[in-house]
């Protein structure tokens, strides 16, 4: 298996291009399911996560190509146009289904627009029991039929096709809040949402569904009402994808602590505002000149804190595995609250064999800060703990041997050299 080795102690200094988000292209290349015409989607990151979604889409009948420009630029030059004349099958299958948790959202989509759909259960990141019954349970709401047969989730539509639900939802979840949306696009009559995720990336897909014809009221708030199409495929659109505010929050992190000054290219700074104050008010700094973040600091200069992770506005639990890197340089006691999955403290194991001094009680990380770490040879568990254990290796002394590369490989578009851009050495074994 792939894995990098990583010099440590060193700087980050220069500019990197952030990519457009993964997590919004994931349910937008879903979209393209709902019309039979062709959607063009603008800053589209090439990642494993996004090029098996349209490998499980191809398998559908999908059209999928990638279109280069030639700017050079490392942060999703490329433009995805992809087209679904006809379905072939409502059976999504493919092996890829179950590596990924957002391929569940082919599910609602495939359904409204034929009728019956078929997918394995989907797998994901080892960050927790990760259910889906609120997705299955606004489709039941709709008026589908679904069952878990030997590993699948089978569900029909009654004859006339779905129909709009006022869905409550029971607590926050993206993916839920993204699938019902998609789902509701093409059903019959008026879907209302409350207590939808208000992340930006649901934002996005609000958006590119108003282009793709359907009326939406609420978007930005956290009740959405759908006026569905009743089954009439929606019209073709063109969409630029938001940029990857994980990707960004956890360069601008890697520039702390590392004792950097590094310019971020491409991001919507407006996205992390309620991050960046937080860095800003703890010892970084932070200058924001249109979609440009520079940042510079020093663990040494970065107080110990105290965070929840939260749905957004709150922290991201996408973020904090990098804050985890972070804090164990920084003298001092801090704690990680992680409030939204139940197991996604694994990379404190691996700072832990770095050096660093952390205790894990339940949902409670209490973190030690100012050890020196060390590097050594260290395995990612998923996308964002490689990008934290990543940035305790460039921290660290010494070189560090970082496996289970493919985590980064699956969210982070061309992460080697945008490091090595800013002065990374690292290699890649293969
Ligand atoms: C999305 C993001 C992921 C991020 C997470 C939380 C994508 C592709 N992934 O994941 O990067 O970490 O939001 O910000 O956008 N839950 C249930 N039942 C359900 C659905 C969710 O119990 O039917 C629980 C989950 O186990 C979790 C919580 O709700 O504890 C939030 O999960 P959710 O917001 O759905 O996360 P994802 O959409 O999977």
């Amino acid at each position: 298996m792939p894995h990098l080795t990583i010099q440590g102690e060193t700087q980050l200094n220069g500019k990197v291009a952030i990519s457009g988000a993964k997590n919004s292209a994931l349910p937008l290349i879903c979209a393209a399911l709902l019309t039979d015409k062709v959607l063009s989607l603008h800053n589209f990151p090439m990642l494993t996560d996004t090029t098996k979604l349209l490998e499980i889409l191809s398998e559908l009948g999908a059209k999928a190509t990638i279109i280069a420009d030639k700017s050079g630029r490392t942060g999703s030059p490329q433009q995805l146009e992809i087209e679904f004349k006809d379905i072939i099958s409502p059976l999504a299958v493919h092996e890829a289904v179950n590596q990924m948790r957002a391929s569940i959202l082919v599910l609602g989509p495939l359904l409204a627009r034929e009728g019956q759909a078929t997918i394995t259960l989907p797998g994901g990141d080892a960050i927790g029991a990760r259910p889906i019954d609120l997705h299955l349970k606004g489709l039941q709401q709709m008026g589908a039929q679904v069952e878990i047969i030997d590993g699948k989730v089978i569900s029909t539509a009654p004859k006339g096709g779905l129909t709009g639900a006022h869905i409550k939802f029971p607590f926050i979840s993206v993916g839920a809040s993204e699938h019902l949306m998609l789902t509701a696009a093409l059903a019959k009559g008026e879907t209302i949402l409350e207590n939808v995720a208000l992340e930006p990336e649901i934002t996005d897909l609000a958006h590119l569904l108003q282009k793709m014809g359907v009326p939406i009221e609420g978007i930005g708030t956290s009740t959405l009402q759908i006026q569905g199409k009743n089954g009439v495929p929606l019209t073709s659109a063109s969409h630029h994808i938001i940029a990857d505010r994980i990707e960004a929050a956890s360069f601008v992190i890697a520039a702390i602590a590392t004792k950097g000054n590094v310019t971020l290219t491409h991001a919507h700074p407006d996205i992390i505002k309620g991050f960046l104050d937080i860095l800003t008010k703890n010892g970084a700094n932070i200058a924001i000149d249109g979609h440009q973040i520079t940042v510079s600091g020093a663990p040494e200069n970065f107080n110990p804190i105290t965070i929840d992770t939260a749905p957004y506005p709150g922290f991201a639990t996408d973020i904090q595995a990098q804050l985890m890197a972070l804090l164990c340089l920084v003298d001092g006691k801090s704690q990680i609250n992680e409030l939204i999955f139940e197991n996604r403290f694994m990379h404190a194991t691996e700072y832990q064999k770095m050096g660093a001094k952390i205790d894990i009680q339940g949902a409670k990380a209490t973190i030690h800060g100012g050890a020196k770490l060390h590097g050594t040879d260290i395995a990612a568990s998923d996308i964002r703990a490689c990008f934290g254990l990543v940035i305790a290796a460039l921290a660290a002394q010494g070189e560090t041997i970082l496996r289970h590369i493919y985590h980064l490989d699956r969210g982070y578009e061309n992460f080697e050299q945008k490091f090595k851009g800013l002065g990374a050495v690292m290699k890649r074994h293969t």
